[in-house]
């Protein structure tokens, strides 16, 4: 048990509370580290400590802790109207504004708007989209979705099911059935055979998904699930090419594509989607986090007029499009998205990613040449620093050495928080509102932070 005050928050932590993604037996010893505030872009804790947030949350605080019009938002719908649904035709302002801005954001072919409250049940959502649009065009065999080893997609048991990354499995039997199917990581710096460019290496991957889909038969294989750039799996921007030769293998055998901007989306990566930095054109979207800056949880899944019309047809011969949350499209998360996305537009926010990130992806691949520095790898405001054993060999450190998590902790006490992910990338994805002393400050502590760690481990 933690040493604590009875009565204290720690006590209570530890006696009451199950942490998500935590070791909950380390954590009864080790106790909770509780924020107690936020302004900017920093957090506070119990004691006053301050702390950049280098993560923006779960890579989802675009515009800080202190806008006060997401407040107000929040605020004035609160007062209007706290809660209605849209299930069987019923409708109010904010659900139905935020859609029409969205789809207006949203690049082509997309032309409406599903609401949820997260990023996995968007991608649960966008899952059995793609299930109901093949049973739609009389299509019953065509339900195989293929992901990528590392990717990130979600918790719940489907969007569980197309996360590839051993924690997220292990323990929780996923996939849930057979239906799910993986290639491989497209990241150059790890998975790239000697010699091979980045272009031969986006062929070899690209011939690997048609190999698959010919394998297991075109018409079994329905949607290709994608983060345009995949962030927890360890912050992996897309080899040259990648998605050019993906998407015509995709278009060849007629499966859809799914781009997961839960974490690209709104700005992240340089442009308002990751798809439009990384030149992809998405049948469905799913999204998330940036969408309400955080401010309360919302999610969405955006998709062609094409399925769009499929999901219509088949609605009217079942009699209902049989799927929604209580909460999707939640009257306040709606009234706050709609204001972020106003924000974004009226503040010019993608201006100012592209004008503070080259100063953010400067420093980062300054940190290419750290002796525990494998790979620097980002775009826009999202970074990683692959941790390694040896840089000639690319060796990995041990996950039992948990290097990644001590240069998390290191930072930490220099008053920096962000994540290590699988694989010691030290993952870096400030609030989009950064300026280049926050970001100096960040990248000196880090700077600190690994030679901390360098001295720890000789
Ligand atoms: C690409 C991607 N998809 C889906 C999710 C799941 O989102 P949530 O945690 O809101 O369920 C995440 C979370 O980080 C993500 O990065």
């Amino acid at each position: 048990m933690a040493v604590s005050k009875p009565n204290s928050l720690e006590a209570k932590d530890t006696t009451f509370l199950v942490h998500p993604y935590t070791n909950l037996a380390v954590h009864e010893d080790k106790g909770p580290m509780i924020i107690d505030h936020a302004k900017g872009i920093r957090l506070y804790d119990q004691d006053g400590n301050g702390y950049i947030d280098g993560l923006g949350g779960l890579w989802c605080v675009s515009l800080g802790f202190s806008e006060k019009r997401l407040r107000d938002a929040a605020q004035k719908q609160l007062e209007t109207l706290p809660f209605s649904h849209s299930f069987a035709h019923r409708s109010h302002k904010p659900v139905i504004e935020l859609a029409e801005k969205l789809v207006s954001m949203a690049p082509e072919p997309i032309s409406r708007a599903f609401f949820t409250n997260s990023g996995s049940e968007s991608v649960d959502t966008a899952i059995k989209t793609v299930w109901y649009y093949n049973n739609a065009l009389d299509r019953p065999e065509k339900k195989k979705i293929i992901g990528r080893e590392r990717a990130y997609h979600g918790v719940l048991c489907a969007s569980g099911s197309l996360t590839a990354l051993p924690y997220a499995s292990a323990g929780f039997d996923m996939p849930v059935n057979d239906r799910f199917l993986k290639v491989s990581t497209p990241c150059h710096y790890r998975y790239g055979q000697e010699g091979e460019s980045e272009e031969e290496f986006a062929t070899r991957l690209a011939q690997e998904l048609d190999d698959l889909i010919i394998a297991e038969g075109p018409e079994t294989v329905a949607a290709f699930f994608a983060e345009p750039l995949m962030g927890a799996g360890g912050v992996m921007p897309p080899p040259a090419t990648y998605f050019d030769k993906v998407q015509a293998v995709l278009k060849k055998h007629d499966v859809l594509f799914v781009a997961d901007e839960v974490i690209c989306g709104f700005g992240r990566t340089g442009k308002m989607w990751g798809s439009e930095t990384y030149g992809i054109k998405p049948d469905l979207i799913t999204c998330a986090k940036q969408l309400s800056s955080a401010y309360l949880p919302i999610g969405a899944v955006l998709m062609s007029e094409q399925i769009y019309e499929a999901l219509r047809e088949h609605s009217a011969k079942l009699g209902v499009f049989g799927i929604g949350l209580t909460y999707g499209g939640h009257p306040v998360s709606a009234a706050v998205a709609l204001e972020t996305l106003r924000i974004y537009e009226e503040d010019n926010i993608i201006d100012h990613v592209q004008a503070v990130s080259p100063h953010f992806q400067k420093r980062l691949r300054a940190l290419g040449d750290h002796p525990l520095v494998g790979d620097a790898r980002g775009a826009g405001l999202i970074g990683g620093l692959e941790l390694v054993r040896n840089k000639d060999t690319k060796e990995n450190f041990d996950p039992s050495e948990k290097i990644g998590p001590m240069a998390v902790e290191e930072a930490q006490h220099r008053g920096l928080l962000n994540r290590a992910t699988p694989f010691d990338t030290y993952a870096l994805c400030p609030p989009l509102i950064v300026n280049e002393a926050d970001i100096d400050d960040m990248f000196d502590i880090t700077e600190a932070a690994l030679d901390a760690v360098k001295a720890r481990i000789g």
